[in-house]
C-alpha cells in the first residue's frame, strides 16, 4: 500500500517531542496515552490546524508544514475529516444543514450542485441510520445521534484520512459502540482514520495503536485490520498492551 500520511521529528513546545510515524492509504491507527501527554496537540499539529516548532508533516506528495494559514484550511476542506467530542455543530442550524456546511463551503454552489449535495448528505444519514432527523435542532438529538451527524459531515467531501480526537469521550457504552462500529465500515470503505482515545475497546477496532508519554511515541501495537466485531480476544491483548506502557 501507498503511504497516506508521513510525520518527521515533529516538534511543539515542550509538548511535542520529536515524533514520527507514518501512516498508509487506508490505515486506520489509534492514538493513546494519559492525560496530558500531547495526544490532541499531535493531533492539531499533524492536521495544520496549530503551527509546530519543528519537523515535517506530508499527505501524500503535499507538505503540509510551511504551508500558509490560506492554503491548509483548504487541504483540510477538501483532503480531511474531523470529529471531535465536542461535537462542534453550530446551534441555529438544523442537522442537514450543519452537515451540509463544509461541502457548501468546498464548492460551487449553482442550484444542481446544491440539490446534489443535499442527495449525498441524505445518502450519508441514512447509510449511518439517523435519516429522518434531518429537520430537528442539535439540541432534539441524542448523543450518539449527533456524533453520528459529525461523522457525516466529516465525509461530505470525501476525505483522504479522518481525524478523530476522542470520538466516544462523550456517549455511553452503546452509543460509543455504535459508533466506532460505523468508523470502522467507513474505514474499511477506504477512509484512513487517525483516531485518539483512551477507551481500549476503540483501539481495539484499529489496525494499530500507538502509546504517547510526554510528547514522545513510547510503544507500538499491530493488530491488523478488524473485519466485524472485534472479539474480546482483541481488546484484552490491547488492555495486557497497555498494562505493560504503565497505563
Ligand atoms: N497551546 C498550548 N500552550 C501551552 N501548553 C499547552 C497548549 N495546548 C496544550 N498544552 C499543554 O500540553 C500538554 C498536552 O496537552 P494535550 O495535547 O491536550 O494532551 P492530551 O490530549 O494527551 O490530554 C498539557 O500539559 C497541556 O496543558
Ligand atoms: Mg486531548
Amino acid at each position: 500500500m501507498e503511504q497516506l500520511l508521513r510525520v518527521k521529528d515533529l516538534r511543539k513546545k515542550r509538548i511535542l517531542n520529536g515524533i514520527t510515524f507514518e501512516m498508509k492509504q487506508g490505515e486506520m491507527m489509534a492514538v493513546m496515552g494519559p492525560s496530558g501527554s500531547g495526544k490532541s496537540t499531535l493531533l492539531y499539529n499533524v492536521a495544520g490546524m496549530d503551527r509546530p516548532d519543528g519537523g515535517e508533516v506530508w499527505l501524500g506528495n503535499t507538505q503540509i508544514t510551511g504551508r500558509t494559514e490560506n492554503e491548509k484550511a483548504g487541504l483540510r476542506l477538501h483532503r480531511m475529516g474531523f470529529v471531535f467530542q465536542q461535537m462542534n455543530m453550530l446551534a441555529n442550524l438544523n442537522i442537514l444543514d450543519n452537515i451540509l456546511l463544509p461541502a457548501l463551503h468546498a464548492g460551487k454552489n449553482g442550484h444542481g450542485k446544491k440539490q446534489e449535495l443535499r442527495r449525498r448528505a441524505q445518502a450519508l444519514m441514512e447509510k449511518l441510520s439517523i435519516s429522518g432527523l434531518e429537520q430537528r435542532r442539535i439540541n432534539e438529538v441524542s448523543g450518539g445521534q449527533l456524533q453520528r451527524a459529525c461523522i457525516c459531515r466529516s465525509m461530505m467531501n470525501e476525505p483522504e484520512i479522518l481525524f478523530a480526537d476522542e470520538p466516544t469521550g462523550a456517549l455511553n457504552k452503546g452509543a460509543a459502540e455504535e459508533v466506532m462500529a460505523e468508523l470502522g465500515r467507513l474505514n474499511r470503505e477506504g477512509t484512513a482514520m487517525l483516531i485518539v482515545t483512551h477507551d481500549s475497546r476503540v483501539a481495539s477496532r484499529c489496525d494499530r495503536v500507538i502509546y504517547l508519554l510526554d510528547g514522545r511515541i513510547c510503544g507500538e501495537l499491530a493488530l491488523g485490520k478488524q473485519t466485524g466485531e472485534p472479539g474480546r480476544q482483541r481488546t484484552d491483548a490491547v488492555n495486557d498492551w497497555l498494562a505493560g506502557m504503565g497505563w
